[in-house]
């Protein structure tokens, strides 16, 4: 049916959020070029406009300081700026939906092709394009570039974009038009211009062009460590990667995550619960997971979304498998009505060893019910994960957590782009 549907898209402002490297840059060669620090309102202005112009008519440069200020700018935007950029989070899903249904995606932009290509590939988006149109002079009018970027015997097509320049552009080359109101232009600048239709998220622009369809499947991640491995920081660190990589990121944990699974949680944690019984407790780390997945992990993933889980099965193979030594088998086995074949796609291991970690995890806090367990128990949990490792090597990305946490967030980011990009094409 969508055999022949092109849909062209505008990169910045429609698929990504590039100011940060833009303003960096204005920001930087207005600091060489002796000038004060531009306030927000002056930076916003940067976003469109010919870089000359900027510098001459928004900080006051001669023709030629506006020239020197474009090449000091460009110089750092060439290397660094480019990459201060995000894809808008429900972006991929979108293309990936688009794609799934047979249609064809191109970009048209009035960004120069190189950046373009390298901000694209830089992504993991570039293969899913069949067509890249960019101004070669700065200047070339969006319909003549969308003219250029559809084939003769294109079918439906469409133009989606967040600029009365990209709206107007549709029009005057006679195709749909979509207006995405996330970006840099108004509802208004974009209904005037003519957008035939609106929509306020990425997600909307899967709804007006393939309505009914399913999404694509997103991804079930989760991270599993010692207490103290540092998880916490790192959970935090992927969830911005994943964010700026366009993912629709769900973050969650166990035990808990859902209304129930937190009431649960409080049992489990409580100190007072001195007497809970090992059983007791692999049952009610089950439980809690029962509504999760179903209630929350199975949704998010169906709707296109990845899921990025504080612990999950794997805790209760360690912890109550190994440490409370009911063994892995019987731990999985109670687990098994609870889980019901959901497992993570990938699972993140922060490799410490237990006595640092436990020595991290008691200067920070008060420790609960499962930190003030002996060193013994840490040890065969310690042991336990790495049993489990070792039996679902393709499953599991262990990086070593005792280092530096700039570099320890660096290769998680690394394996699990990998991992996410690789299984998307
Ligand atoms: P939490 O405060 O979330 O610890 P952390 O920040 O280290 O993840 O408490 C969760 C505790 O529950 C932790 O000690 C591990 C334990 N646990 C199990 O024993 N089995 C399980 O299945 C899960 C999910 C957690």
């Amino acid at each position: 049916m969508n055999q022949n549907t092109w849909v062209l898209f505008d990169l910045d402002g429609t698929l990504t959020q590039s100011e940060e490297g833009i303003w960096n840059c204005a920001k930087h060669a207005a600091a060489r070029m002796g000038l004060p620090e531009p306030d927000t309102a002056t930076l916003r202005k940067f976003i469109g406009p010919p870089l000359i112009w900027s510098f001459r008519e928004l900080l006051g440069l001669s023709p030629e300081d506006a020239e020197e200020a474009q090449r000091i700018y460009r110089e750092r935007y060439n290397t660094v700026g480019l990459f201060e950029n995000r894809v808008y989070p429900g972006i991929r899903c979108a293309l990936r939906t688009l794609r799934k249904t047979g249609m064809h995606l191109g970009i048209v932009t009035g960004k120069p092709e190189s950046p373009t290509r390298r901000i694209l590939e830089h992504f993991g988006i570039l293969g899913w394009m069949e067509t890249v149109v960019c101004a070669t002079d700065g200047h070339a009018e969006k319909d003549h570039l969308i003219r250029q970027a559809l084939p003769a015997d294109a079918g439906e097509a469409w133009m989606v974009g967040d600029r009365m320049f990209d709206v107007e552009g549709g029009r005057k080359a006679g195709i749909h038009t979509i207006g995405v109101t996330y970006g840099y232009g108004s509802e208004e600048e974009l209904l005037n211009a003519g957008a035939e239709r609106i929509a306020h998220t990425p997600r909307e622009i899967m709804e007006i062009l393939c309505p009914g369809e399913a999404p694509a499947r997103g991804a079930f991640l989760s991270m599993e460590g010692l207490d103290g491995s540092g998880k916490g920081t790192q959970l935090e660190r992927l969830t911005d990667t994943l964010d700026r990589w366009g993912y629709e990121v769900v973050h969650t944990r166990e035990p808990g995550g859902t209304p129930i699974g937190e009431k649960i949680r409080e049992i489990l944690l409580d100190r007072e619960n001195a007497g809970m019984t090992a059983q007791t407790e692999a049952l009610l780390y089950a439980a809690s997971r029962a509504q999760h997945v179903r209630e929350k992990i199975r949704p998010a993933v169906a709707e296109g979304k990845v899921v990025l889980c504080d612990r999950f099965l794997d805790s209760s193979a360690a912890y109550q498998g190994g440490g409370r030594q009911l063994g892995v088998e019987q731990v999985l086995a109670i687990n098994a009505p609870a889980v019901d074949g959901t497992l993570p796609d990938l699972t993140v291991y922060l490799d410490i060893d237990h006595r640092k970690s436990l020595q991290r995890r008691c200067a920070a806090s008060e420790p609960d019910r499962m930190e003030m367990e002996a060193e013994s128990f840490h040890a065969r949990v310690e042991d336990g994960y790495h049993q489990l490792i070792a039996g679902n090597p393709e499953r599991f990305a262990v990086v070593n957590a005792e280092g530096d946490r700039d570099e320890i967030a660096a290769q998680i980011a690394e394996k699990v782009l990998a991992r996410l990009t690789g299984d998307e094409n």
